[in-house]
């Protein structure tokens, strides 16, 4: 199995980003956590991560035939993205939603994922264990 991590904007400054909701484990830290898991669960991992709404979209695209899954922190661009969300269904991947914060628990914008009705499920507020629990699921997902 192979699975694709994406990242989208501003997670690149996690350690000093908003620590009291983000924590303070950067984002090079949680690629080693996933790379460790991937090696545990004995699945191959890419991680990326983008600013830009149009690299990540072209990520999705060129996923096809070379990824099983998809876990995506698309971060702002969840609650705003209707080309994220048409790029997942336009693919057909499996795609886990992945937040560190509980959105749901935060402002009532961050409440509205246009990404998860095509997500196969959310995983949000267990911080940088998000990702971890994403993985678990996703090496699971054919049992959904
Ligand atoms: C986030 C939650 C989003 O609302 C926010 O815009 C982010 C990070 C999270 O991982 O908790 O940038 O996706």
């Amino acid at each position: 199995m192979k699975i694709l991590c994406l990242n989208g904007p501003n997670l690149n400054l996690l350690g000093q980003r908003e620590p009291a909701v983000y924590g303070r484990t950067t984002l090079v830290e949680i690629e080693a956590s996933v790379r460790k898991k991937a090696g545990d669960l004995g699945v191959t991992t890419e991680f990326r991560q983008s600013n830009l709404e149009g690299e990540l979209v072209s990520w999705i695209q060129e996923a096809r035939g070379r990824f099983d899954v998809i876990i995506l922190n698309a971060a702002g661009y969840t609650h705003t993205s209707v080309a994220l969300r048409d790029a997942i269904t336009a693919v057909g991947i499996p795609t886990i939603e992945v937040h560190l914060s509980n959105v749901h628990a935060r402002e009532k914008f961050r409440h509205r994922s246009l990404i998860a009705p095509v997500c196969v499920g959310q995983i949000a507020g267990f911080g940088a264990n998000s990702y971890i629990l994403a993985m678990d699921a996703a090496v699971n997902i054919n049992e959904v």
